[in-house]
């Protein structure tokens, strides 16, 4: 029997920028995108009886159509006309509606790993139409990395950066619906970011660049509705981070650190402030 296993990481936005709605009552992003070395596991096999065996160790997590990665079997298995089953084992350890893209690089995952399992040799646009379905980050979950991500969330370029990092964290116990925080937006006011500028500080390896052009446009309305994410912010810029900046629609904040020494001080301020707190790497 055939077992795979994809790695699905976590990431965090060093940029997202807001920059207008669509007809479609979408938003129009511009994003920096990169990955952590805090990863999901899914485990697919396959099964002769034609059904789909989803479990996972978080009890947290639907197994059932509510659930991305299920979601994708169904849609995948559907869509080639597979007529056996599969067993997909979801190992969780990035924490739930935190901003982290967890559910969409678990579902990213599952398509590689059903690519594979049974032989569909898709192109990269073939992955992303199928992730495109499911939800807007997955695309870029497909790749990973560094990278530039426009439109609605579909086009991914890479960035050629020598970016290394500490990163620091931070989960608070509660959620944020990235809907409500979009809902929010007024296009008129919202702060934008310059994203370009942050795309040609990671190219030069500019860290002082880097960590002055950072910012989040959906940083001030998550904040309005949680301000403890403030909290969180101005703690890690206390203990000495490079810079501190909310993640995706939030309520994860993460922290930038040149070194581990850095980063030890900002976990340590941390602690006992909030339950969840990772020290990371940029892969
Ligand atoms: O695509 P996904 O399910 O991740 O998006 C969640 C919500 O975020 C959508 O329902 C939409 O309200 C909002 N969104 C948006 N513009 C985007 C991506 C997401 O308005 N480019």
């Amino acid at each position: 029997m055939v077992t795979i296993i994809e790695r699905a990481p976590a990431k965090i936005n060093l940029g997202l920028d807001v920059q207008g709605k669509r007809p479609d009552g979408y938003h129009e992003l511009s994003m920096v995108m990169v990955s952590v070395d805090l990863c999901d596991y899914v485990t697919v096999d396959h099964l002769d009886e034609d059904k789909i065996d989803f479990s996972s160790n978080c009890s947290k997590m639907p197994v059932n159509q509510q659930n991305d990665a299920y979601k994708v079997a169904q849609l995948m298995k559907e869509k080639f006309q597979i007529k056996t089953g599969v067993s997909i084992f979801l190992e969780k350890r990035i924490p739930v509606c935190a901003g982290m893209g967890g559910g969409s690089s678990d579902a990213a995952a599952t398509i590689r790993a059903l690519n594979q399992l049974w032989q569909l040799r898709l192109s990269q646009e073939e992955m992303i139409e199928i992730g495109m379905q499911i939800g807007s980050d997955v695309p870029y979950c497909l790749f990973a990395g560094c990278a530039q991500v426009t439109g609605k969330g579909e086009v991914v370029n890479h960035i050629d950066g020598h970016l290394s990092s500490w990163v620091v964290l931070v989960k608070p116990e509660f959620g944020i619906s990235t809907r409500t925080v979009f809902l929010d937006i007024d296009c008129e006011t919202i702060s934008r970011v310059p994203i370009d500028d942050l795309v040609c500080a990671i190219e030069a390896g500019d860290s002082a660049a880097l960590f002055a052009k950072m910012g989040n446009s959906l940083e001030d309305i998550s904040i309005a509705k949680r301000p403890f994410i403030q909290k969180i912010k101005d703690k890690m810029l206390e203990s000495g981070a490079d810079a501190a900046l909310m993640t995706g629609s939030g309520p994860t904040v993460f922290a930038l650190c040149k070194t581990e020494k850095q980063a030890n001080r900002v976990v340590n301020s941390l602690r006992g402030f909030c339950k969840e707190v990772y020290k990371v790497r940029t892969l």
